[in-house]
């Protein structure tokens, strides 16, 4: 049964840890999770499990620790524990209410907060901030390899693939079956540097998704590579986060508070070492320190970049499963974003929360996403934005004062979600923002792309303008020349997209960059509850 799950876990997900096991064990395999149908069963499920790894079956567990995580993993306990595992791997259970937890803050908010930021009427010239994610940087990608194969990533030589002829040759410069090549990376890298930007943002994931063979020695050289091509393009500063696949196994990062040996350690290490250079050594010493969350002043400005590990909130982190105990905040992440944001409160600067993870996700705990929004609420004022990545989609989040209420007056906080690069998800694509130098507010959210089908693309990849929400939207809203898009704009929009069908589609193409689009049509969307515009405005509650 132990075996079982194991490979269930693959199964299901492709973004999981993933062990060798031969095909006849998946058959079985197949069937057990074909018993498996409804919360109950996947209870029992894990029951059979936990009374194999109680009883021991030392070889079976030396077996699955050597090419699994740690025999720590297979501690199960039955109870919420495992009811939350069913919930995030199968969706099998209800996900089990919020566990309450009051977030401490030093002090309550002040009165008039940062007051003395605001913008002078007529606005400065606003500047240029780049926001990339995802790149997903395959260093085995391999010009002429079968770029049409059944795994999850292709165009790479695979050892069980030699011999077969290849029906899709892979390009020099990616395909849609695959991740990024070296090449399309520095392409795009040029193509930022071109725009001159004050600074840029990187939402995490270097790795390539290519889990079952992903180890320890290519995360640490892919993490290393991508910085030093990072630091070899771009001349402008760069402020990055992690993301769930830079660890070894993907996903997995042990909580400092159930786990002593340090098992992501290596990647804090890896990064604080790599990134010293963009973001200084303060902040890298706190990369190392603080499980890779830090904080970094934008020289030359009072804008506070807030750059935090999103994983121990992640659903598909397994280590989260490994005590029945309530862990409110895995490795102090939630503490050090609060004392980050009194320090930019109590010194009047603003904040940008960047990070891998969108919080109010369905792949994130709405424990912590419930945490998270505490802090929001509380630094409103001083939090400018927030940028994540990992959906690989161009979407937007936003925050509400009341979750029952959302109305644009209590509209609180927008997050920007950037699409990826991995050619995997769509036309390779990053978000550029025209940021006001006074309050650090986004004055515009556009988006560049390249484009596979365009014959360039296989010998020198474009870079273009795909739209600019101010261009495309503003006058639908009412925008004026002189606001912002703030939250209650994007609250707005919102509302035009369930008025505007023709705006709605706009907006749904966007989504994955004009490719493979998820039709929504003929459905009553109504702004908190249609299918298509859930996910992509859910609330952070
Ligand atoms: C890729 O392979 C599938 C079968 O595995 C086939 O149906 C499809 O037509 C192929 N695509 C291309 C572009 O050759
Ligand atoms: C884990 O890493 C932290 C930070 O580097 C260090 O303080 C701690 O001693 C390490 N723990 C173990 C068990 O190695
Ligand atoms: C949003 O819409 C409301 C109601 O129409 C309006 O009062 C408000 O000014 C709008 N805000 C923005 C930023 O568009
Ligand atoms: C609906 O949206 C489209 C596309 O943005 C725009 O051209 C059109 O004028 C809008 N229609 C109305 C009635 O506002
Ligand atoms: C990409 O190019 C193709 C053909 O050249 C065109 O049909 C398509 O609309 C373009 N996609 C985008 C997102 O511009």
């Amino acid at each position: 049964m132990l075996l079982h799950l194991l490979h269930v876990l693959v199964l299901i997900s492709g973004f999981l840890v993933i062990c060798a096991v031969s095909q006849s064990l998946e058959d079985q395999i197949l069937q057990a999770l074909q018993n498996t149908v409804d919360c109950d069963s996947c209870l029992d499920l894990l029951g059979d499990l936990q009374a194999v790894a109680v009883t021991g079956d030392d070889a079976l567990i030396d077996l699955l620790t050597s090419v699994c995580i740690d025999t720590k993993m297979f501690a199960l306990a039955i109870g919420l524990t495992a009811g939350k595992l069913c919930d995030a791997l199968f969706g099998f259970c209800a996900a089990p209410p919020v566990n309450p937890f009051r977030v401490p803050f030093p002090r309550a908010a002040p009165a008039h907060p940062n007051t003395a930021i605001t913008a002078p009427k007529p606005r400065r010239k606003p500047f240029t901030v780049v926001h990339l994610s995802d790149v997903h940087i395959d260093h085995e990608y391999t010009i002429g390899s079968e770029a049409n194969c059944t795994k999850s990533i292709c165009c790479r030589n695979f050892a069980d693939e030699a011999g077969k002829p290849i029906t899709v040759p892979a390009g020099p410069n990616g395909n849609i079956k695959c991740d990024s090549p070296v090449s399309l990376a520095n392409s795009m890298l040029e193509a930022i540097d071109a725009l001159s930007p004050k600074f840029s943002i990187f939402t995490g994931d270097v790795v390539e998704r290519a889990t079952w063979i992903v180890d320890q020695a290519e995360v640490t050289a892919d993490l290393m590579d991508f910085n030093s091509q990072l630091a070899a393009k771009l001349t402008v500063p760069i402020f990055p986060a992690l993301g769930n696949h830079d660890s070894a196994p993907s996903n997995a990062f042990a909580r400092s508070t159930t786990v002593t040996a340090n098992n992501s350690q290596f990647v804090f290490n890896t990064q604080s070492q790599g990134w010293e250079r963009f973001i200084g050594k303060t902040a890298a010493n706190q990369v190392d320190h603080n499980s890779g969350s830090y904080s970094a002043l934008v020289p030359g400005t009072k804008l506070r970049i807030v750059s935090v590990n999103t994983q121990y909130w992640y659903k598909q982190n397994l280590w989260l499963y490994d005590t029945d105990a309530q862990q409110p905040d895995p490795n102090g992440v939630l503490a050090f974003i609060v004392q980050q944001l009194q320090i930019a409160e109590d010194a009047g600067e603003k904040a940008w929360i960047i990070g891998h993870i969108p919080l109010g996700k369905e792949d994130i705990l709405d424990d912590q996403s419930n945490y998270f929004d505490q802090i929001v609420q509380r630094y409103k004022m001083t939090i400018a934005g927030q940028f994540f990545g990992h959906s690989h989609k161009d979407q937007f989040e936003i925050a509400y004062s009341d979750y029952s209420n959302q109305i644009a007056a209590n509209a609180v906080s927008i997050a920007q979600i950037a699409p990826a690069l991995t050619p995997s998800s769509g036309n390779p694509a990053f978000k550029v923002y025209d940021v006001d130098p006074d309050t650090f507010e986004v004055m515009d959210a556009k988006v560049f792309l390249t484009n596979m089908t365009d014959p360039s693309f296989t010998t020198r990849p474009k870079w273009e303008l795909y739209y600019s929400t101010r261009e495309l939207w503003g006058s639908l809203v009412g925008l004026e020349a002189d606001s912002a898009l703030t939250p209650a704009f994007w609250h707005n929009l919102t509302d035009v997209f369930v008025a505007n069908d023709t705006a709605f589609q706009q907006f749904n193409t966007h989504i994955t960059r004009g490719v493979g689009v998820t039709p929504c049509e003929g459905i009553a969307r109504t702004r908190r509850f249609a299918t298509c515009v859930r996910s992509d405005r859910k609330t952070i509650v």
